[in-house]
């Protein structure tokens, strides 16, 4: 299943510890589609976790609304992947759902290649197995909309396209709208079908950059002309 999206954050601050305030986001404007799939591309600090935490609904204390059905059900990985040490993989997973008891993980263990896991604790996985489980968690209550928090960064670069095309492989079949936040333009052009490039802080939308070819066609030579176009007409903003 699959929900359309509105962000709308007119104005989102934090307080800091010595009284003064941090203006994190000013004027973001994000609509997403039903079933479409987005990454988010902004400097380090300009507000893109801010922005998905509202958008979840963990942060409620901002200026502006968010546009999304009470009963979409929102599935998200965190920048870290936040995994209980003291719950074993299968009991990490089944923590977040309401009826833990009638649900079958193994077919999505499967697909994740976690299988052989679910019985490990979260200190016993590499980062990769970890951020496996973390997507598993998301994906468990068969979210309408997949938030996904730089999902990548840190692994080798041969666990991150692995797990990039399982992402791919994953919304194609069950079509959450989904958005990506990351660093990584050539990740970006890999895998989505628009990037929105956000500013520095307070952050909001510079441009988006839709990507048409379906993402099995597109080769190396294709996403590097795609970066060489981005970083000519954005310079600074993109790298
Ligand atoms: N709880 C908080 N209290 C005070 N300031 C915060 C808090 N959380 C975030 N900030 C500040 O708000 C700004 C936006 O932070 P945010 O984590 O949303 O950025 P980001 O775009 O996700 O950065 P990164 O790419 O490094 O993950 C930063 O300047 C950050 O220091
Ligand atoms: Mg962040």
């Amino acid at each position: 299943m699959s929900a359309p999206l509105e962000i709308h954050i007119a104005r989102k601050t934090y307080r800091g510890a010595e009284g003064g305030t941090v203006e994190a986001v000013r004027g973001l404007d994000l609509k997403a589609a039903a079933g479409s799939l987005t990454a988010l591309i902004g400097p380090s600090g300009c507000g893109k976790t801010t922005s998905l935490r509202i958008l979840a609904g963990l942060d409620t204390d901002f200026e502006g609304r968010i546009v999304l059905a009470k009963e979409a059900r929102v599935g998200i990985v965190f920048q870290e992947p936040r995994l209980l040490p003291w719950r074993t993989v299968d009991d990490n997973v089944r923590l977040v759902l309401d009826k833990p008891d009638l649900f079958d993980p193994a077919p999505l263990f499967e697909e994740l290649g976690l299988a052989e896991m679910r019985n490990r604790f979260p200190t016993e996985l590499s980062l990769g197995l970890a951020r496996r489980v973390a997507i598993a968690r998301a994906l468990a209550i068969e979210p309408d909309v997949l938030l996904l928090d730089e999902p990548f960064t840190s692994l080798d670069e041969t666990t991150a396209q692995r797990l990039r095309h399982l992402v791919v492989e994953i919304w194609r079949r069950y079509r959450p709208t989904t958005l990506m936040v990351t660093h990584n333009v050539r990740e970006a052009i890999q895998i989505a079908e628009r990037i929105v490039l956000l500013a520095p802080r307070p952050s909001h939308v510079v441009a988006e950059v839709m990507l048409d070819l379906p993402q099995e066609e597109r080769d190396e030579a294709y996403v590097e002309a795609k970066r060489t176009e981005m970083v000519r007409d954005w310079p600074g903003l993109v790298a």
